[in-house]
């Protein structure tokens, strides 16, 4: 497996420079949600997808098992085989292993993570047919990369899992698809994972576990903070909070700040926070499956095909590029 890995100091100072923007600026305290995959953190996140709470990571697997044959067949040949923000990428067996059937197939997973596209082939890496070559990249930047490998002829299908598509929340979600719209031939395909709208505590429970998992996934980005960049947050001074914006449909994980207090990022900058104030780190935005037709057409795909589970309302759709 190759990775082609973003310059190390590059991305230190992408993350410093993000960091203090969200902080310092005025108003509501942000951190780009990207920045809560660190090795810690992505080994957090495996741990949720475990949790009874959060339905979404086996709903999405049931789908992918009873139909990746039925998924695939709508899938032009030869194809080349892309995913945005794998993860362990343990779902996309189903699919590799049914396009494998037939052919050997070529499959570039996209991460920003490291830990997650180490644990991605390990994982797969049992699957003989298939060829696993790994892009430390962000999204856009691997996927043109992925793009531009393809050999003439050959279709691209892109895996976009997990419901991720809902933490662009705020139409940010129709402007990312378009954009990788915009890497895809006509008659490339797009699979969407997306978590649609349910009772209220089922959504909130997910995010808000009794074991504190999520907790410290939400918490490890002061940490992080704290390791890379040479900050003093003291954790037990905040807590996870998740909350429900109807106005959004989101689903919104936040850093609240348990005191009035001062935090030092090295000894460059100082952040206040009032008792009660929060940082918002990520937003998960609930579907319709009317909001996910829209969203289809707005980014210059047409919806081939949907499957849903039974136990937990998720949608799994095939976009074809118009
Ligand atoms: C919500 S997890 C989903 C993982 C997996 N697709 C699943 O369904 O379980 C999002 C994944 O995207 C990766 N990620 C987040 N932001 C990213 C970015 N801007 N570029 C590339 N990968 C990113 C994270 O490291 C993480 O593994």
């Amino acid at each position: 497996m190759t990775i082609t890995a973003a310059p190390a100091t590059e991305s230190a100072v992408s993350f410093g420079l993000e960091v203090r923007a969200g902080l310092c600026q005025a108003g509501q305290k942000t951190l780009p949600s990207k920045y809560l995959y660190d090795p810690l953190g992505s080994a957090l996140f495996e741990a949720i997808s475990l949790l009874p709470e959060y339905g979404l990571t086996r709903a999405e697997e049931r789908i992918l098992r009873r139909h990746a044959e039925e998924i695939v067949s709508h899938v032009p040949r030869p194809v080349l085989v892309s995913e945005l923000g794998s993860g362990n990428g343990r779902k996309t067996r189903w699919i590799l292993s049914a396009l494998c059937g037939r052919e050997p197939l070529s499959y570039y997973p996209i991460e920003i993570s490291r830990a997650a596209l180490d644990s991605c082939q390990s994982e797969l890496s049992d699957i003989e047919a298939v060829s696993i070559v790994g892009v430390e990249r962000e999204y856009l930047d691997g996927l043109r990369e992925v793009a531009a490998l393809r050999p003439e002829g050959t279709h691209l299908l892109v895996l976009f899992l997990g419901s991720t598509i809902g933490n662009f929340d705020g139409g940010a979600d129709a402007r990312f698809l378009r954009d990788v719209r915009r890497f895809l031939l006509p008659g490339d395909s797009l699979l969407l994972g997306a978590d649609l709208i349910k009772p209220l505590d089922r959504m909130l429970a997910a995010y808000d576990d009794p074991p504190g998992v999520t907790a410290a996934f939400n918490l490890n980005l002061l940490a992080r903070i704290n390791r890379e960049l040479g900050g003093d947050f003291n954790l037990r001074g905040f807590e996870h909070v998740a909350r429900f914006n109807e106005m959004t449909s989101s689903i919104e994980m936040h850093i609240r700040s348990r005191r009035e207090q001062v935090v030092h990022v090295r000894d460059s900058y100082a952040v206040a926070f009032k008792e009660g104030e929060t940082i918002w780190t990520e937003s998960c935005h609930k579907y319709t499956r009317e909001a996910i037709a829209a969203l289809a057409v707005a980014s210059g795909f047409r919806q081939q095909a949907q499957w849903m589970d039974d136990e937990w309302p998720f949608a799994e759709t095939l976009l074809l590029a118009s």
